[in-house]
């Protein structure tokens, strides 16, 4: 420890970026490796993890691009080896990748909300289940390891038309109080962050006129987060002594009151 450059004092670490294509994922991966992770990108757009791990590059960062599906176990297993193998075990995964496809429930849109609990519930799961072994391996021999799970304010807040969004996003931070409670004493550290409304992709995907309404009035009376707000409280939480661990990190722009 007396021996870290307090500029990079994440040098030596191993961290895992899921939905490191864009949002939240893109702006953590590149304050992760200023802060002297090694980074492993992943996400399904090969072209924009490229542009990334290029960019991280130049400014004299390391990342490695994985492409995959977070649904697909087997797809996430195997990048999860390529990790170990190329840049060592992970100690730190921020599990981030998410869809959000808002619609009143009695339009019975199945498809988004297959999709939704396909990313949100089982994309995370698979991802929990490919490097969990390496936290736990890596928290072992370095001291301490991180799993930060992206939830939502939705998780503790009521959003007409979000159900199924804001249930998949309960999931995720009951299950990271679990987690922290089995993983701690192995020194895996457990958080769950929960957002308010962040400026990212995630929000050109909405096609419900009632939640476009919402999120272009909200735009106009107040400021919204920006993805780098997020990158800089994963950084954060992560360069913490090993032995603080912040359990549940609920950051919201001044403005937002629902
Ligand atoms: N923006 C907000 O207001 C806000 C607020 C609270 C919580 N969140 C949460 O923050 C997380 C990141 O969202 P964001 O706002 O940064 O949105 P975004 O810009 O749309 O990013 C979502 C990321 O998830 C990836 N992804 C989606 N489906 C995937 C799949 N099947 N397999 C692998 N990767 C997949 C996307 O990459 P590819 O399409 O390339 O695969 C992309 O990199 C989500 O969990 C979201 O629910 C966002």
């Amino acid at each position: 420890m007396s021996m870290e450059n307090p500029a990079k004092p994440l040098e030596g670490r191993v961290a895992v970026v899921t939905g490191a294509s864009s949002g939240l994922g893109e702006a953590s991966a590149e304050h992760l490796a200023e802060l002297g992770a090694k980074v492993a990108v992943l996400a399904r757009r090969a072209e924009r993890l490229e542009e990334l791990v290029a960019r991280i590059g130049k400014n004299g960062g390391r990342a490695i691009a994985f492409t995959a599906d977070v649904t697909e176990a087997e797809e996430v297993q195997a990048a999860a080896d390529q990790v170990e193998a190329e840049l060592g075990s992970a100690d730190l995964l921020f599990n981030n990748a998410g869809v959000m496809l808002p619609a009143p429930i009695e339009e019975l849109r199945m498809d988004r909300w297959r999709m939704e609990i396909d990313v949100n519930v089982t994309g995370l799961m698979n991802t929990i289940g490919a490097f969990t072994p390496q936290l736990v391996r890596a928290a072992a021999e370095r001291g301490v390891a991180d799993l930060i799970n992206t939830s939502s304010i939705g998780a503790q807040n009521i959003f007409p038309n979000f159900a199924v969004y804001s249930g998949t996003k309960a999931y995720v931070s009951h299950l990271s109080r679990h987690l922290r409670v089995e993983l701690g004493p192995k020194n895996v550290r457990v958080c769950a962050i929960e957002p308010g409304i962040v400026g990212t992709e995630l929000q050109d995907h909405v096609t419900d006129e009632s939640a476009l309404q919402w999120l272009s009035g909200s735009r106009k009376t107040m400021q919204w987060l920006t993805p780098q707000d997020i990158a800089r409280t994963i950084g954060f939480i992560a360069t913490q002594p090993p032995r603080v661990n912040l359990q549940q990190v609920t950051i919201m722009p001044t403005g937002q009151t629902s």
